[in-house]
């Protein structure tokens, strides 16, 4: 499931996460977001879809993606779905099977599971990653590890653009 696509090689954590900090020292501030999703989908082969969503008042909007198709899903209120959920937790959530979870709210047919993982400034959440996976049980501890270290890096890119 983690083998690379045939001619190209997948970065290891470490290798991601210094491609995100680096997007996010020297890219157009606009355009962090998108690079961090892109990043993010073409090195690890089963996160089908990447989305960053950031809280708008009481919402989470949003803001960039990376996959195949666009989702209906645009704008969700705090609390509901996995992304309200996560977002109102402050947590991360991974659901295994997204058929056995009646709080998902569905975007793309072919999704089996899904992990949304808050960015934080202290205990305040600014949004949050969400990544949905064709696979079932697609997310382990090393996958909730990598996205929080990259919420951590959004954070400070995202407390910089409010200053
Ligand atoms: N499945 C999410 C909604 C967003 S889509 O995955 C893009 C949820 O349950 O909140």
């Amino acid at each position: 499931m983690t083998q690379p696509i045939a001619g190209q090689r997948s970065h290891s954590d470490t290798e991601i996460l210094e491609l995100l900090k680096r997007a996010i020292n020297t890219d157009p501030p606009d355009q962090v977001l998108n690079k961090t999703a892109k990043i993010l989908r073409k090195n690890k082969e089963f996160y089908n879809w990447v989305g960053i969503y950031l809280v708008n008042g009481d919402n989470l909007v949003l803001a960039a993606y990376a996959g195949d198709n666009e989702t209906e899903h645009v704008t969700i209120p705090i609390g509901n779905g996995i992304c309200g959920l996560a977002a109102k937790q402050g947590a991360t959530v991974i659901v295994p099977d997204v058929n056995k979870d009646p709080r998902y709210l569905m975007c793309f047919p072919s999704t089996r599971s899904e992990i949304v993982v808050p960015i934080k400034s202290g205990s305040r959440v600014l949004g949050e990653i969400d990544i949905d996976s064709d696979h079932l049980s697609a997310f382990t501890g090393k996958d909730q590890n990598l996205l929080e270290e990259a919420a951590i890096i959004l954070a400070s890119h995202l407390e910089k653009q409010t200053l």
